[in-house]
């Protein structure tokens, strides 16, 4: 063998180890590598909810128009409806507003905005179609802090419907018994109209 093949041998057998070890040593020495998922861009949910496309057509159809004022309730304020938006109550708002919806959620005290209470005049007061764009556009301060978070992305057009209707049984309850002794219990337990 000339100088030359030798040389080439070692080489060769010094790359082959070389690649061995790199096997073993991968997960040592820890270098990032743009497949690794951890370093990938990622989203969680809600953060930074992407807008919709421009000229976009919602396949539910328009929820509403925009400058044209509240939308009016197309559902039926039916038993179905109701007991849809209590399910849907129970998942998307309760943590906030509450079991009893007066405001007072697990994670409402950590609010730095105390979540409304939905069975008072306040909120029963507003049309449906208040409630409905509360509930798809969340409120949102002067200074751009999030009082609470928009929910379209996390409702439907129908789910918020019903949970608005679910939320005109709130205050049935607790406006059906004044003649009655209104007790703190009664008022605080607003089970919905069927
Ligand atoms: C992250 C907490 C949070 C969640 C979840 C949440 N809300 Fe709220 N909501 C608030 C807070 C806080 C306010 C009061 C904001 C303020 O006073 O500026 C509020 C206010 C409201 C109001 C009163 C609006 C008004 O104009 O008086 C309505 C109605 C309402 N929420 C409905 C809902 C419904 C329905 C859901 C579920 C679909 C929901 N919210 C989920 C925190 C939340």
């Amino acid at each position: 063998m000339s100088f030359l093949q030798r040389l080439l041998v070692v080489i060769a057998v010094a790359v082959l180890l070389f690649g061995v070890l790199m096997i073993f040593s991968f997960d040592i020495i820890k270098i990032d590598w743009v497949s690794f998922m951890e370093i990938q861009p990622s989203f969680k949910p809600m953060e930074h909810p992407l807008p919709v496309a421009a000229r976009s057509i919602p396949i539910e159809g328009a929820a509403y128009i925009p400058g044209q004022g509240a939308p009016s309730n197309p559902v039926p304020a039916d038993p179905v409806s109701v007991e849809r938006g209590r399910i849907l109550y129970s998942v998307t708002c309760i943590q906030c507003h509450g079991p009893k919806a007066d405001g007072n959620g697990v994670i409402g005290g950590a609010l730095m905005f105390q979540p409304a209470n939905l069975t008072g005049d306040v909120v029963q007061n507003k049309p449906d179609g208040a409630l409905f764009l509360t509930i798809s556009n969340g409120i949102q301060g002067t200074g751009g802090q999030i009082h609470m978070p928009a929910l379209n992305e996390n409702l439907t057009v129908r789910d918020r419907w019903d949970v608005v209707n679910y939320i005109r049984t709130l205050k049935a309850t607790v406006t059906a018994t004044p003649t009655s002794t209104t007790t703190a219990a009664t008022t605080a337990t607003p089970t919905p109209k069927p």
